[in-house]
């Protein structure tokens, strides 16, 4: 596996494989890989034929108030992941590698999906994600690029940005791995005891019973508001819950088989995200 944490030799590394019409697909990350990611790079091998990963921990999509100093960072683990999983390339850039001075001067925001649900408490987040992703997609220039349906609003964002920018990727989403408790896996998990986890499982066994009562003909938001309420851990204050048409990401009008079912909480400070085709 090669390791790049510069741009000119990972582009020489790149122009290579594309002189030989090899096809290319990317998943970036924050590292702390986990089962998640795992399933993004499996996905990615089926697309092209080499896989690129990047690790990279994107301060200007971290609030000052948020985790970015104790997000977890075991790069050892994370590269032994990649090499046993057969990535063929590594990219560990620095935070001046992506932003050299003034290039936030140029910015990429997709400005109304950004600022609902998690844009709502996370005001600056999706523009932060935006501009890594295209800084990325620029340096790398994938066929492929693969993203969990576990942010199902940043693959919403990121297709946004690459069909409206005209960019010639395709980008693809694989569905959310979870625990055998339902819990989906994130890095942020770390953060949690084994008892918060098991009240965090709430979240994904309420969605499940959001998507069997809409089965059952309830279409309504308070009823279906009420039945995660009444199912939730005490110990999870909600953010937001929302019933979203699955292309666009705007609320429902009539809550329907199809929708996805949207969900964001905190439990002692970790926060947690979590949505379900209903
Ligand atoms: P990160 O949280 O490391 O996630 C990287 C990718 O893994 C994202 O596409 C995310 O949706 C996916 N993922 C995380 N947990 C998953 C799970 N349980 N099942 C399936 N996929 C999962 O998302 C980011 O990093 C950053 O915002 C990034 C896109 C890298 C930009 O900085």
């Amino acid at each position: 596996m090669y390791v790049f944490d510069a741009i000119d030799p990972l582009r020489e590394y790149l122009f290579n494989l594309k002189q030989t019409d090899t096809t290319i697909a990317f998943v970036p990350t924050m590292g702390a890989l986990h089962n998640g990611h795992e399933s993004l790079i499996k996905y990615a091998q089926t697309l092209a034929d080499e896989v690129i990963v990047s690790i990279f921990l994107n301060p200007i999509q971290f609030a000052p108030n948020e985790d970015l100093q104790c997000y977890p960072r075991p790069l050892h683990d994370d590269k032994h992941l990649c090499k046993n999983l057969d990535v063929s390339a590594l990219f560990l850039p620095s935070e001046a590698t992506i932003y050299p001075s003034n290039s936030l001067l140029t910015q990429v925001t997709v400005p109304t999906l950004s600022t609902l649900y998690c844009g709502q408490s996370r005001p600056n987040f999706f523009q932060g994600v935006t501009n890594v992703v295209i800084r990325l997609f620029n340096i790398i220039q994938p066929h492929y690029s693969v993203f969990g349906e576990k942010d199902y609003q940043q693959f919403v964002i990121i297709k946004t940005c690459v069909q409206n920018l005209f960019l010639p990727i395709t980008v693809y989403s694989v569905p959310t791995i979870r625990d055998s408790n339902g819990l989906a896996l994130s890095s942020r998990n770390n953060y949690l005891s084994d008892t918060e986890k098991n009240e965090a499982s709430s979240i994904y066994q309420s969605l499940c019973l959001v998507k069997e009562a809409v089965s059952n003909g309830i279409h309504d938001s308070l009823s279906l508001n009420r039945l995660i309420k009444n199912n939730l851990s005490d110990s999870i204050a909600i953010d937001y819950i929302a019933y979203v048409d699955a292309d666009t990401l705007l609320p429902s009008q009539t809550i329907k088989k199809g929708n996805r079912v949207l969900f964001a909480g905190t439990l002692n400070q970790t926060r947690l995200i979590d949505n379900l085709a209903i």
